[in-house]
């Protein structure tokens, strides 16, 4: 008997939320309505997620570029993250999510640092999802500090430098125990990865909206599951027997 074929979900999602500060230019808004309504919008995709079965979800919030907007953008934006966990951190807990910071802390203040202590302590042990909030996130940070930490074992004499290889290093970097994502949505339309992920995304599928972040809803991402399932994942082989070349 022929099983039936599912479409396959991806396991490991990873979202660049962009295009809150349109959204609210569009509506004649201030920029920082955008970011608030963007936090619904994350509220959504981490159920969405849960209820699909997707077993990771990695979100860019705040990249290590981000800090050259103006003061009062910065400010709003560390503001908000620290209310949001501090508010959902619970509800969060109960649902079975287990909440990691990705990202260089040493810039960060002290009172999200500890905010963030809390909430990875009391959700380490949660297995429903795991939800990486990339926030002071910055690929070109993580790598370096990865080679940093690595350079310094092996100056220690603690690491042979030829045992440095892909899964090594990988154990290095902030996302160190999450799989590589299987799909990178981006909302706002840029067709980049302004500093995100680029070791982990070599094979991941790229999918682009539109649509503005805080408009990403059920449907927006049933759309981009669908695209996923399409798509032929390769990995550098040739087309598996049986598909055309
Ligand atoms: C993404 O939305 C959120 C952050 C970068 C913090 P933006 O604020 O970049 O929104 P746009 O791209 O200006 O519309
Ligand atoms: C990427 O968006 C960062 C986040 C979504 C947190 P940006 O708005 O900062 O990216 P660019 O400037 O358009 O490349
Ligand atoms: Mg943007």
């Amino acid at each position: 008997m022929e099983m039936e074929q599912h479409a396959p979900i991806p396991s490991h999602v990873a979202i660049i939320m962009d295009g809150n500060g349109r959204w609210a230019q569009k509506r004649s808004l201030p920029r920082f309505m955008g970011h608030r309504k963007g936090v619904a919008a994350l509220k959504n995709a981490v159920r969405f997620c849960k209820h699909r079965g997707i077993a990771t979800l990695t979100v860019y919030a705040f990249s290590t570029e981000n800090w050259a907007r103006p003061e009062e953008e910065v400010n709003y934006l560390m503001r908000l993250m620290h209310e949001t966990f501090f508010t959902e951190i619970d509800e969060l807990d109960r649902e079975g999510v287990r909440v990691v910071l990705v990202g260089d802390r040493s810039s960060l203040s002290p009172s999200i640092l500890a905010l963030w202590d809390r909430a990875e302590t009391k959700t380490a042990g949660n297995t429903a999802l795991v939800l990486n909030v990339a926030f002071n996130y910055g690929s070109r940070n993580e790598i370096v500090s990865a080679a940093r930490k690595l350079a310094a074992k092996a100056a220690s004499g603690e690491l042979n430098p030829d045992a440095i290889d892909d899964i090594l290093f990988a154990q290095h970097l902030y996302t160190s125990h999450s799989p590589d994502p299987d799909l990178l949505i981006r909302t706002g339309g840029e067709l980049r990865l302004s500093n995100f992920l680029l070791w982990q995304a070599a094979y991941t599928e790229i999918y682009v909206t539109d649509t503005l972040w805080p408009d990403f809803d059920d449907q927006e991402f049933e759309a981009a599951l669908s695209a996923y399932a399409r798509r032929e994942r390769r990995f550098g082989r040739v087309p598996q027997k049986g598909q055309k070349i």
